[in-house]
């Protein structure tokens, strides 16, 4: 099938996905947006696919942001349709059921950061950078990067990446886990390719299953995450450790535990 923002190309069960509007930094228009629906909804039920690669065309941008063009006459009720509409895209990704890796070849900013997010593994060349600048136009990260973001690199730095709008570096990126590799540019799509075929060296169904199991340490809700914390607290006040610790701090010496 022929899109007219994204190219798809199938070679040895891996399908390479390029968002393709290099003119306009590959931001994502509504058009861009529905086809990359399409192209995952398709990936899902092909059985000739096994590992995706996503990344951006030219060697300046992966994906500059949700097109600005097409924000500005957004009000209350259709902006949460349009946040919601891109989060079911991005969601459909992450729950492909197979590997998505970004290649990230240049500027990941607004949603395309949240892509990036989306996805399994994210690697990226050296002039990579990454940013949330969505309070410099008034308004927040609308396709789940509030919460990927910060379940990603933790609450602090997700804060400060999304209160200041200030992109970061490749290596910035590397050092707090938002990407797991850094490479020259000509090397990224070869680093990518080397890491899927890794990928489909193993058994499929496994891949499916550990997918599935990672992301769901992310679906936890925070009260049903404390709800689980409260209960190991309690569980550990009955435990013989618990009294030898406050004890000993109380006596002021070294607690001796016994692991029971
Ligand atoms: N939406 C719409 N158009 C965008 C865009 C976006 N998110 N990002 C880049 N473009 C367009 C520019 O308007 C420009 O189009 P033009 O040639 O028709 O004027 C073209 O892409 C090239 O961008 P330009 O700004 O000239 O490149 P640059 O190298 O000077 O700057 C950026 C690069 C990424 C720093 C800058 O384009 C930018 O800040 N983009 C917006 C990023 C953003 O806020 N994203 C989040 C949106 S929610």
């Amino acid at each position: 099938m022929n899109y007219q923002n994204i190219l798809v190309e199938n070679r040895n069960r891996i399908d390479f996905v390029t968002i393709n509007r290099p003119d306009k930094l590959n931001a994502m228009n509504a058009q861009a947006k529905a086809e990359l629906k399409q192209v995952f909804e398709s990936i899902k039920n092909d059985s000739a696919v096994d590992v995706v690669i996503l990344t951006g065309a030219g060697e300046k941008s992966f994906v500059a942001g949700t097109d600005i063009k097409e924000l500005t006459e957004l009000d209350c009720e259709s902006g949460r349709a349009f946040s919601e509409g891109g989060q079911a895209v991005f969601t459909l990704i992450e729950n492909l059921g197979k590997p998505v890796i970004a290649a990230v070849n240049g500027y990941a900013l607004g949603g395309g950061a949240e892509l990036a997010l989306a996805c399994h593994i994210r690697i990226a060349s050296e002039n990579a950078k990454f940013g949330q600048p969505e309070v410099n136009l008034g308004i927040i990260p609308g396709y789940g990067g509030t919460q990927r973001l910060a379940r990603l690199v933790g609450k602090a730095k997700a804060m400060e990446m999304i209160l200041t709008g200030d992109p970061i570096d490749a290596a910035e990126a590397l050092r707090i886990g938002l990407v797991s590799k850094v490479v020259t540019q000509s090397e990224l799509m070869k680093t990518a390719e080397e890491i899927a075929q890794k990928i489909l060296s193993k058994g499929q169904i496994a891949i499916k299953m550990a997918i599935q199991a990672v992301n769901a340490t992310q679906e936890k809700s925070l009260t049903d995450g404390q709800a689980v914390e409260a209960r190991l607290f309690g569980e550990c006040c009955a435990t013989e450790d618990f009294k030898e610790g406050t004890r000993a701090f109380l006596e002021k010496r070294k607690a001796v535990f016994n692991n029971k």
